[in-house]
C-alpha cells in the first residue's frame, strides 16, 4: 500500500489522550500507541525500528556502502493540549514518505538513513521542553530529572515506569552524522503573506521558561478588608499584565503566562497561593536576559508593596540556535529548485534542531501554514503544500547523495 502524507498526518491526529481533542503528552497512553503506529510507517519505508528509553521512536535504514555517516530527519511526536496535527508530526511523517517514495523508485542512498520521532518536544507535562530530543543525545540534567508534573511524578520517574533501560547514551559522536534537518510548520504567517509553500530557517529564538510561585495568605472573601489582604492571585495578574507591557514595548520580545494555578481554589476564599509559567523569548539572547532581569526586579517590587512572598524556579533554558550555513544553502538549493525561490526566515518557536545542533549541523524546511495559526485545533497546511515539501526532501535526499556519494 502506497503511503499518503495527508491520510497519515489525520490518522496520527485521531491518536489522543483527551476525547474529542488532540492531546499527548511525555510518555502517555496516547504517545505509546502514535509510537506504534510510526513504527509501523518506518517499517513500510524499510527501516530497522526501536524504542528507547525516554520514548523515541527511532528507524534506521543502513547504507550498503561501508562505513557510512548517518543523516538524521526527524521533529516531536507529542501535542500541546487541544492541538492540531501538524506541529511535530510533519517532520516525523515526510521524511518517511520521501525515503519510500526513494526506495520504490529504486534509489539507495550512500548514507545511513535515521528518522526520529522525539517523545517530548512541547513542555506540556513538565513544563520544560526538548525532553525526547535531550534523552537522545545523552543531555537530560538532573535538574531536569527531577522536575515533577502536576501528579507530583518527577521526569525520572516517569521514564523509570516506561522502561528499566538505563537513559540512552548519545547513540553518535558529531563526525559520525552529516546533518540533522527537520521539517515543521512555519506556525507563523510569513510564508503565506510571500505566497511561498516553504521556505528555510536561519536561525531559532532562544527560550527561557519558569514556573512562579507566589504566596500570600488565604482568608474569608466577605470579611477581610481589602486593605488587609494578601492576595497570591492579585500579585501574579499583576505582573503578568508587567510582562505583557515589557514585551509590547520591546521589540522582538514575547513573553507569555500560560498555565496557572490557583490555591485553595474556592469562588468566597482569597488566594493563598498561585503557581503559574512564565515563557520569554527572543532572536537575540542579550534582550532575553535582560528582560529577565528586569522581570526579576518587577516581582521583588510586586511582592514587596503585596505582602507576598514569590519564588522562580528555572525549568528551561536555551540560547539562540543558529542553523549550519552548509547544510542550510544545501536545503535552499533543493527549495530554488522545487519551489524557483527560497526564503530565509528566523523561527520563533522552539524545535528539536536546538538540542540536535550540538550533535550536528542542522537545517529546517518551513511549511506555510493556513493564517499562521498554530497551537490550535485548526493548524492546517495544504496537500499541495505538503507535496512541494515533499519533492523538496526528495530532490535535497538525491542531491546529498550525488555529493557524498
Ligand atoms: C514549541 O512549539 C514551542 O515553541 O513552544
Ligand atoms: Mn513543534
Ligand atoms: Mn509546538
Amino acid at each position: 500500500m502506497k503511503l499518503n502524507l495527508s491520510s497519515m498526518l489525520d490518522e496520527l491526529g485521531r491518536v489522543t489522550d483527551e476525547p474529542g481533542r488532540l492531546t499527548r503528552t511525555f510518555l502517555s497512553p496516547a504517545m505509546e500507541r502514535a509510537v506504534k503506529l510510526v513504527g509501523c510507517w518506518l517499517q513500510d519505508a524499510g527501516m530497522d525500528v526501536k524504542v528507547d528509553p525516554v520514548g523515541n521512536v527511532i528507524g534506521f535504514r543502513k547504507s550498503p556502502k561501508p562505513g557510512a555517516k548517518t543523516l538524521i530527519l526527524g521533529s516531536h511526536l507529542d501535542t500541546v493540549r487541544d492541538a492540531g496535527r501538524f506541529d511535530g508530526p510533519l517532520g516525523v511523517l515526510l521524511p518517511i514518505v520521501a525515503l519510500y517514495e526513494l526506495n520504490s523508485r529504486g534509489i539507495a542512498l550512500p548514507f545511513n538513513i535515521e528518522i526520529v520521532g522525539f517523545s517530548e518536544e512541547e513542555g506540556v507535562r513538565f513544563a520544560s521542553a526538548y525532553l525526547g530530543s535531550e534523552g537522545y543525545t545523552g543531555r537530560l540534567k538532573a535538574g531536569t530529572l527531577a522536575l515533577r508534573d502536576a501528579a507530583g511524578i518527577s521526569v525520572r520517574d516517569a521514564i523509570r515506569q516506561f522502561s528499566d533501560q538505563p537513559l540512552p547514551k548519545p547513540r553518535y559522536r558529531r563526525r559520525d552524522v552529516l546533518g540533522y534537518v527537520e521539517v515543521h510548520i512555519e506556525q507563523g504567517p510569513v510564508l503565506e503573506r510571500e505566497n511561498l509553500a516553504v521556505g528555510v530557517v536561519s536561525a531559532i529564538a532562544g527560550q527561557s521558561r519558569f514556573k512562579l510561585t507566589w504566596t500570600g495568605k488565604a482568608g474569608h472573601a466577605g470579611t477581610t478588608p481589602m486593605a488587609l489582604r494578601r492576595d497570591a492571585f492579585a500579585g501574579a495578574a499583576e505582573f503578568a499584565l508587567a510582562a505583557e507591557q515589557l514585551a509590547r514595548r520591546t521589540a522582538g520580545l514575547v513573553a507569555t503566562v500560560g498555565s496557572l494555578t490557583v490555591a485553595p481554589g474556592a469562588a468566597n476564599v482569597i488566594p493563598g497561593q498561585v503557581v503559574h509559567t512564565l515563557d520569554v523569548r527572543h532572536a537575540q539572547d542579550r534582550v532575553r536576559r535582560a528582560a529577565l532581569l528586569k522581570l526579576g526586579r518587577l516581582t521583588a517590587q510586586i511582592a514587596k508593596k503585596r505582602g507576598l512572598k514569590v519564588a522562580w524556579q528555572r525549568t528551561q533554558d536555551n540560547g539562540a540556535t543558529d542553523c549550519s550555513p552548509g547544510l542550510t544553502a544545501q536545503l535552499a538549493r533543493s527549495v530554488q529548485a522545487v519551489q524557483g525561490r527560497s526564503l530565509s526566515l528566523v523561527s520563533g518557536a522552539g524545535h528539536d534542531g536546538v538540542v540536535m545542533s550540538a550533535l550536528a549541523p542542522i537545517a529546517m524546511l518551513f511549511v506555510r501554514c493556513r493564517d499562521g495559526l498554530s497551537h490550535h485545533p485548526d493548524e492546517y497546511a495544504s496537500p499541495k503544500d505538503l507535496r512541494v515539501a515533499l519533492k523538496v526532501m526528495i530532490d535535497f535526499l538525491e542531491k546529498l547523495a550525488g555529493r557524498s556519494g
